[in-house]
């Protein structure tokens, strides 16, 4: 695989970044995760415009512009002839050298990592058929789920959990709300009404659930942003995530309880088939 570091095209392991990069050291790094659909970038636009609000939040440099990250991207589509896949994108704000609490000196350059992952199949996975087992836990995070750090140690825990449990994947509640999935943005139908959390600084604004958002309004479907409990959604006729790995993805038990007849919900269903004709 060719990857990029810095300005550099390389084999993925002649790519280096310091042991002292404050990413590495302290998680003091931004990403994103664009997909790929028939070698094409689902997206690019709504993930270079959050990527600048996130590095923005953090008063951390741009790596680059827009249109050389867009010229990356689809250097590495093509260098490793991706089809239907993803290209992580991470921006950490270096190091000068040592560990220190307090950031580098200004003139510190970022450091930009962007690699592809090949998922053929990822339009028409298995997994989308079956739909998701979830459970719910915790939301111990920090309260800037908006912008999207590479601070991910609780939901991988929270991802181990729902293994150790047969499941598949977990919600975090937070003062007896849902917040999100451990990479998702989370919803329920239950009437035909689909629900969701609104935006604050409490989730992160998907680029997925943006524009799904948009295509159910489209398609008439009626959408409500409010909060809501997992016990509202446990007696929901069906339930779904979007993700820009994921793409719409169908829930079909929450702790335990079996949503609808236990096979994915027309409307999920339905809004997935939207977002991978639309997008395509
Ligand atoms: N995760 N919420 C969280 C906590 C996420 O990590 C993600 C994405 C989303 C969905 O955002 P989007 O639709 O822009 O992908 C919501 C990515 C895919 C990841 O960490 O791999």
């Amino acid at each position: 695989r060719t990857v990029y570091v810095n300005g550099d095209y390389l084999p993925e392991t002649e790519a280096k970044v310091s042991i002292f990069d404050r990413g590495f050291l302290m998680a003091d790094a931004v990403y994103e995760v664009t997909s790929v659909l028939d070698g094409k970038l689902i997206d690019f636009e709504g993930h270079a415009v959050r990527l600048k609000r996130s590095l923005s939040e953090l008063q951390m440099a741009e790596p680059c512009s827009k249109d050389e990250l867009l010229e990356i991207h689809r250097k590495l589509v093509e260098l490793n002839g991706i089809e239907e896949g993803l290209i992580y994108l991470q921006v950490s704000r270096g190091s000068d050298g040592d560990r220190d609490f307090a950031f580098p000196s200004e003139d510190t350059k970022p450091t930009i990592v962007l690699f592809t992952q090949n998922k053929p199949g990822l339009a028409d996975s298995p997994a989308s058929k079956k739909g998701a087992k979830i459970i719910s836990i915790d939301d111990i995070r920090w309260g800037r789920r908006d912008i999207k750090t590479t601070q991910l140690l609780y939901p991988s825990l929270g991802k181990m959990m729902a293994k150790a449990a047969g499941c598949d994947d977990a919600w975090m509640v937070e003062d007896g709300y849902v917040t999100e999935g451990t990479s998702n943005n989370a919803y329920f139908v239950k009437g035909g009404k689909i629900v969701t959390r609104p935006l604050s600084t409490d989730i992160l604004h998907g680029i997925t659930r943006k524009a799904v958002l948009r295509m159910a309004a489209e398609a008439q479907m009626v959408v409500e942003e409010r909060l809501f409990t997992v016990d509202e959604a446990k007696e929901a006729d069906e339930a779904f995530t979007t993700s820009a790995s994921a793409f719409v993805m169908p829930v079909v038990e929450i702790d335990g309880v079996t949503l609808g007849d236990g096979t994915p919900g027309p409307i999920a269903k339905r809004l997935r088939e939207i977002y991978l004709d639309e997008s395509r």
